[in-house]
């Protein structure tokens, strides 16, 4: 959710600040900018639109210099436009500010500084940080103690970068509740909110705490929150920049559905033996003898994985699990103490609902677990303990291999917790056989694309979509509609399949297209009797299950296997199914309108 960088060097700073900002864009593309110090001037270059927009203008100017600031928006405060585009600085052009986070004092800031005399050009709460810069800079004649007072003022979250020609070759970072990495190579030294963005240039990174001040010019330096110097170690991170590329396909969304297989496969790897055995994970059979529940929190298409996790572990273990969507979860209370175990699940590691519910949860005596996708990303440095997916990095705003990856984790952590819990069984080690076997049928799943190529070309003109199954199968039906909503804009609504009839089944007319999910076959009759009553309506019916066919009914048929395991191989069909209608109607399936990979404001 915005995403910032910079660079300060030997080299052009532009150059350097377009390439980190294209990889950032999935952050956020409703606006972009730069500022760049020139001769001791900053000049900014601004407007509404993606990337391409801003290297378009950027064609036409004619900056040169070696240190500058860019931000690409994911609009919170302030409809995206150039007025609001980052960066921002104050009317004497003192400081340039891009920022990512939230100020969510920033109106009470306001009426202080229109109060000191200031005026405000956007309706953004970035724009309270380069005039709180500007106007304690006045008092203080000191730039690091306006900095410091500036951030004294600040409630909410930031990952904030600075330049100013009273600094001359340095770049200001503070970061709180926002990510931030420091990476630096012989060209120079960068900051951006995320490691892909720099990993072209360096693979030495540094992780800035929240409260931490970082100054960069030839050498980094940083300070604490009260602006004593510390020293910090950095961390090489080993990423493969090839699996940044498109590798030939035509989105990343594409790439990364053919990708899950090897996303899953990477993922177990190591884990699944005669025991299941976690790197840098272990709880003791004391412990889980001793929980009364778990917690698990996520947001999108983490908590749909979550919801599976529950599936999975109530059948199995049968302890209590209770999720939560992660913007709730810190407002209601949650009934959690040190007998609770709570999992948070992100892809990015960075969601701030997610973080923030970790937390309190940890706050509150619990242990917390995080299972994430990015290495060394904020949620890990929070968490008592990280299981890492080995997804590789998922780049399109649509979650899909993250989605499978963490099923297939969630479902590993089940049978460990079963396994220290009550030895081995015949049942456990089937499952485990079966997860591992899993990779294979996905395969057989992703060779059928152009018969859901078919349905896509069926269904793009319509205005809803419905999804319906039971217990298991109703969380894939989330998952199903989630997709669609995202990249497609069509109106989706996923059902319990029994809960239809109890007001939904209203909207259902003739020709409506309503996928029924059943690879359970304890309800599976059930569910076939639910999508009778739709047909009776009218309905459309598409029957995703493992099975041949059903009377009247066209059915995309998946390999069976134990329902627990299900999600991995019914939603591959649901997500090409999603990917083949957005691509219909001429959509950019991977940065779809208004939404944000990683998002990282409450
Ligand atoms: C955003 C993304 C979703 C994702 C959700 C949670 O809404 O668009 O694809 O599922 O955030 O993200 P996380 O990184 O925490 O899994």
């Amino acid at each position: 959710m915005c995403g910032i960088v910079g660079y300060v060097g030997k080299d052009e700073a532009l150059p350097k600040l377009t390439k980190g900002l294209k990889t950032l864009e999935y952050r956020g593309y409703d606006s972009a900018g730069v500022a760049v110090l020139q001769n001791k001037e900053i000049y900014v270059v601004k407007d509404k639109g993606r990337i391409a927009n801003l290297e378009e203008l950027l064609k036409h100017e004619h900056i040169k210099g070696n240190i500058g600031i860019a931000h690409t928006r994911w609009a919170t405060h302030g409809v995206p436009s150039k007025e609001n585009a980052h960066p921002h600085m104050d009317d004497e052009k003192r400081f340039a500010v891009v920022h990512n986070g939230i100020i969510e004092n920033y109106l009470e800031l306001k009426d202080f500084l229109i109060d000191k005399g200031y005026t405000f050009k956007s309706q953004t709460d970035t724009e309270v940080i380069p005039l709180l810069l500007n106007y304690y800079y006045k008092k203080e004649k000191d730039v690091l103690k306006a900095l410091g007072k500036t951030l004294q003022d600040l409630k909410g979250s930031y990952a904030i970068l600075v330049i100013s020609p009273l600094l001359g070759k340095t770049i200001l970072a503070a970061k709180k509740n926002s990510p931030l990495v420091i990476g630096k190579n012989e060209s120079g030294i960068f900051a951006a909110s995320d490691i892909p963005a720099l990993i072209s240039y360096t693979n030495e990174f540094y992780f800035l705490e929240d409260g931490d001040v970082a100054l960069l010019n030839d050498t980094i330096t940083f300070y604490n929150d009260e602006f004593k110097p510390i020293k910090k170690k950095s961390k090489k991170i080993d990423w493969d920049m090839e699996a940044t590329n498109k590798n030939g396909y035509e989105d990343y969304m594409l790439k990364e559905i053919m990708e899950q297989p090897e996303a899953l496969k990477n993922t177990l790897n190591g884990i699944i033996g005669k025991k299941i055995e976690f790197l840098n994970f272990s709880l003791d059979k004391d412990y889980l003898d001793s929980i009364t529940n778990i917690h698990i929190v996520a947001c999108g298409t983490a908590m749909h994985a979550g919801l599976s996790g529950k599936y999975a572990i109530e059948k199995l273990c049968r302890i209590p699990v209770t999720v939560s969507v992660a913007s709730e979860f810190r407002y209601q209370d949650p009934i959690i103490n040190a007998k609770t175990l709570c999992i948070f699940i992100s892809q990015s590691g960075e969601t701030a609902d997610t973080i923030a519910a970790l937390k309190l949860a940890r706050d509150k005596g619990a242990v917390t677990l995080a299972i994430t996708n990015v290495f060394e990303s904020s949620i890990t440095r929070e968490a008592k303990y990280t299981i890492y997916t080995h997804a590789g990095p998922e780049i399109a705003v649509a979650s899909t291999k993250a989605y499978t990856s963490q099923v297939g984790i969630l479902v590993a952590l089940t049978l460990y917790i079963k396994e220290i819990r009550d030895g081995h069984s015949k049942e456990s080690d089937k499952l485990k056989e079966e997860l591992i076997n899993l990779p294979k049928l996905m395969d057989v799943v992703l060779a059928d694309k152009d018969i859901y190529k078919d349905y896509a070309k069926r269904m793009y003109k319509v205005r809803d979509l419905f999804y319906i199954g039971r217990g298991n199968d109703y969380n894939i039906a989330m998952e199903g509609s989630l997709k669609l909503k995202e990249i497609s804009y069509i109106h989706s609504e996923a059902y319990p399949a029994g809960e239809l009839k109890h007001g939904p089944i209203a909207l259902i007319e003739d020709g409506t297209f309503v996928f029924g999910i059943a690879t359970d076959a304890k309800v599976e009759e059930k569910t076939l009797s639910n999508l009778e009553e739709v047909k009776a309506r009218g309905a459309n019916i598409v029957l995703v299950a493992d099975k041949e066919e059903a009377k009247d009914m066209d059915i995309i048929k998946i390999p069976k296997v134990n329902p627990i395991l299900a999600p991995i191989l019914a939603v591959i069909p649901l997500q090409f199914i999603a990917y083949y209608i957005a691509k219909e109607k001429g959509l950019d399936v991977d940065m779809p309108r208004n939404l944000a990979k990683s998002v990282t404001v409450e």
